[in-house]
């Protein structure tokens, strides 16, 4: 449903020059490697934006203040039990409160790497970013199974929408 847009705002933020950096925050975990590949590719996708520094880091090692610095979010969880990963759910854990309204309709996006479905971990994290009050604004990526180059190319056009938006300043 995101797809126009990603048309419109790459082609904007591509002819702009000159403006303020815009800071994208990558947060993810991974414990096999497959989220991992999937931010990598999400950062690919920012970093083809100008004027867009990237902060990709682990969920555990994610601090309030990397949340309140980003001008948009990309989320990325494994689906464990039906759910996000602990450590994610272990960030949400520590800043919702601190965060409080500072961080009201934050654009944010997600992706997900789930065996055979995913919907619950995407679910879960909908529903927390609900409360936080963040703004989703591009499909979610669920890749499911192996990861395969079409999850990844999703992927990068995930990154390239969320810094493109951000820095033309249309969320
Ligand atoms: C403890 C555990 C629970 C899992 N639960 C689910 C699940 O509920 N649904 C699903 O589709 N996949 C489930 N999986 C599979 C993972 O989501 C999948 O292997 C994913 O690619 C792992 O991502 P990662 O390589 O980034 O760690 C589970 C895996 C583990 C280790």
């Amino acid at each position: 449903m995101f797809h126009a847009v990603n048309r419109l705002t790459l082609k904007w933020s591509q002819r702009s020059s000159g403006n303020a950096m815009s800071k994208i925050l990558i947060i993810y975990h991974s414990q096999t490697g497959n989220t991992e590949k999937m931010a990598w590719a999400v950062a690919d996708g920012a970093r083809f934006i100008e004027n867009t520094e990237v902060v990709l880091k682990r969920a555990q090692d994610t601090t309030l203040d990397d949340l309140l610095g980003a001008a948009g979010l990309a989320i990325g969880t494994p689906e464990n039990f039906g759910y996000m990963s602990g450590m994610v759910k272990d960030f949400f854990d520590r800043t919702y409160y601190p965060a409080g309204d500072k961080v009201f309709r934050k654009p944010y996006v997600v992706f997900i790497s789930a065996g055979n479905d995913g919907t619950g971990a995407l679910r879960a994290v909908e529903r927390i970013a609900l409360g936080y009050k963040f703004k989703m604004v591009y499909d979610p990526v669920i890749s499911k199974g192996k990861l395969t180059d079409d999850d990844l190319a999703k992927c990068r056009e995930l990154g390239s929408t969320l810094a493109a938006g951000c820095q033309a300043g249309i969320y």
